[in-house]
């Protein structure tokens, strides 16, 4: 099936109990067993079933069966953010004395759990100098279990090489790790690429309406983890916290996600709500719809922007001239995202009066949202950085980043102007 149509019918049939047509909210903590026998079976993973909605849920179930065929993976888990599920992603292939390998455009909070808490844990994160492949493959050694990146860099709007990164992970024996939030799968799938996990934040635009918090964990199942034991013994071994559970041999392509269920969702608890799981797959259903009109009207932002004598940049991989618009052809099939940033003449004090002027676009941190939105990351969003950690994940101070979002565009567009032309009689 095409995304639209996954979009809105996979992962469920009318309910056979009841015949309810739309998703029935489970918000329930446990589930009866029949039988101590049952209750064993289940436990022992004999016999499928639910036990405890922190290990599995059947709303739940539903988001993630619709968010991995999105995606071309073969199981999925949603967990309670963006930054849990980067968090699972990554501690799942990670012991302490080994690292990853990244690239430096990433989500500030990201930036912070590789540059801060990864490290306390024992796992170093070595920034690449760039997303390029030869900066990336540099770095990995024998130590390396993993390379993570942004498909388009949040705020950074860069487009990785998804294949040209996959290949040299793979050389070294390491999956690729992609967050595709910014993206999503309607304008890009990592796996078909060669990424072997795709990681979201469900928040942005798979929501769309940014009333609700989740992530998701995507696996591609085509990693050889039994091929790659020595590198990732947690897989192939049996584990001394599952009865000694051997995940390749039980689950086969879905050993990682089983994994990640098993050990960190069981037993560190970033559950997303039924509730929560409801309203992201009320969402979902209108995500190719609403990435459409983003991208339409996006382009007419950027254009409008360009033109403006008090802009100085705007950094839109629509442009040809920008250097990411060959990437953006061959990734997102020329439908640059409406992530975009743009810089004012006057920097930060510009930026800032720009920033106060505006009346529809909210002033805010987040993105994806129906609702077009206005970032100052320097003051907000990448504050804890250094001003060099920020220039390498593309932040600088007089930079605005919008997330343009459905409403007529020209309204955003009068919004911008009005805003700009505030800030000019005070330069
Ligand atoms: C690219 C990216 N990844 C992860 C996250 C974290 O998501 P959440 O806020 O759902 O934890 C964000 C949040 O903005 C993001 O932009």
């Amino acid at each position: 099936m095409k995304p639209e149509t996954i979009a809105i019918h996979s992962g469920y049939h009318p309910d056979p109990t009841t015949r309810a047509v739309a998703v029935p909210i489970y918000q329930t903590v446990s589930y009866a067993f029949d039988s101590a026998d049952h209750a064993a079976a289940l436990f022992n993973l004999e016999e499928e079933g639910y036990r405890y909605t922190r290990i599995g849920n059947p709303t739940t179930e539903v988001l993630e069966r619709r968010v991995a065929t999105l995606e071309g993976g073969v199981a999925a888990l949603c967990v309670s953010s963006g930054q849990a599920a980067v968090n699972y992603a990554v501690s799942n292939v990670t012991t302490p004395g080994c690292n990853i390998v990244s690239v430096p455009q990433l989500y500030g909070t990201t930036h912070t759990l590789f540059a801060h808490l990864l490290p306390q844990q024992g796992v170093s994160v070595r920034f690449a100098g760039s997303d390029r492949r030869d900066a990336i493959e540099g770095l990995i050694d024998a130590e390396t279990r993993a390379v993570f990146c942004e498909s388009v860099g949040n705020p950074a709007g860069n487009i990785c090489d998804i294949g040209a990164l996959a290949r040299a992970a793979h050389k070294h024996g390491v999956p690729l790790i992609v967050d595709n939030t910014v993206a999503t799968p309607i304008l890009l799938r990592p796996i078909d690429y060669g990424a072997d996990v795709v990681v979201h934040s469900l928040t942005k635009f798979m929501g769309g309406h940014g009333t609700t918090l989740g992530g998701a964990i995507v696996d591609g199942g085509n990693f050889p983890w039994k091929d790659q034991a020595s590198r990732f013994p947690m897989f192939s071994q049996p584990d001394a916290s599952y009865h000694g559970l051997v995940y390749t041999d039980h689950y086969g392509r879905s050993a990682y996600i089983a994994r990640c269920r098993s050990v960190y969702q069981r037993t560190t608890g970033a559950v997303l709500s039924p509730l929560s799981a409801f309203l992201l797959l009320q969402g979902i259903e209108t995500v190719a719809l609403r990435i459409e009109r983003h991208v339409a009207n996006a382009k007419c932002v950027a254009e409008f922007l360009r033109s403006h004598p008090l802009v100085e940049w705007v950094n839109y991989p629509g442009f040809r001239e920008n250097p990411y618009h060959e990437l953006a052809q061959k990734y997102l099939g020329g439908r640059a995202c409406s992530l975009m940033a743009f810089g004012m003449k006057g920097g930060f004090p510009a930026a800032v009066k720009f920033y106060d002027a505006l009346n529809l676009v909210t002033r805010l941190v987040n993105l994806g949202d129906a609702k077009s939105l206005a970032c100052h990351p320097a003051s907000t969003t990448h504050r804890q950085m250094s001003v060099e950690e920020q220039r390498s994940a593309g932040v600088t101070p007089e930079m605005i980043r919008l997330s343009v979002g459905i409403e007529h565009v020209d309204d955003i567009v009068a919004d911008l102007d009005q805003a700009l032309q505030a800030a000019g009689r005070y330069s």
